[in-house]
């Protein structure tokens, strides 16, 4: 990876507000995960957004939509972690990106490399979140790598208090690949 800033920053959008999340423990694994010299954090502007209304998506959007896509584009890749709702990535992930992939020709998304994570409560491992998470993403017109990982049984998994250190392993696998990746476009 290379960046125009002086050090190279990850920026992780987490799909789970509350703050005991199974998916944001697997996010700070990506964050420890980070090589010397790259910088990372979680954002915490994901519960600030509005639903996406194409009305206030004008020239002067919402200052949480400013900030957030001001976030997305100084960042070089993104780390997604996503629970599964329902069978898919919950609403407030899908509503970032979507506010993220606008304005059509200039979006935070654009060409950014994404590493995508799931943890949820079945041992599919939020397999179809982190599928239509891929899928999403490449809409909107980021570059989500097709290798994603899941965390089984989630709750069940955290008990002992630490990730298993093949899991953490897969992240930090994932996380090297992420950031070997070409600057964004
Ligand atoms: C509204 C709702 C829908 C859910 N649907 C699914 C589902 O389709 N598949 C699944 O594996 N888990 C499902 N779960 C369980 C979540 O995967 C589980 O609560 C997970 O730990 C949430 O992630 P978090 O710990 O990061 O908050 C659902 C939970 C909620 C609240």
């Amino acid at each position: 990876m290379t960046t125009a800033t002086d050090r190279p920053t990850v920026l992780v959008l987490v799909g789970s507000l509350r703050p005991d999340s199974t998916n944001r423990r697997l996010a700070q694994a990506a964050l420890d995960a980070l090589p010397e010299g790259v910088d990372g954090e979680i954002s915490t502007l994901l519960p600030s957004l509005p639903h996406y209304d194409q009305d206030l998506d004008t020239d002067s959007p919402p200052e949480a939509v400013r900030a957030f896509r001001d976030q997305v584009t100084a960042a070089d890749a993104l780390v997604v972690a996503t629970p599964e709702f329902n069978g898919s990535l919950p609403g407030v992930l899908k509503n970032a990106i979507d506010w993220a992939s606008r304005p059509r020709g200039a979006a935070a998304l654009a060409g950014k490399p994404v590493a995508v994570l799931g943890a949820s409560a079945s041992p599919k491992a939020a397999q179809w979140a982190r599928e239509d998470a891929v899928r999403v993403l490449q809409v909107a017109g980021a570059r989500p790598l097709e290798q994603t990982v899941g965390l089984a049984s989630a709750p069940a998994a955290l008990e002992s208090g630490d990730l298993a250190d093949d899991v953490r392993g897969q992240v930090a696998e994932l996380i090297g690949r992420l950031v070997r990746e070409p600057l964004a476009a």
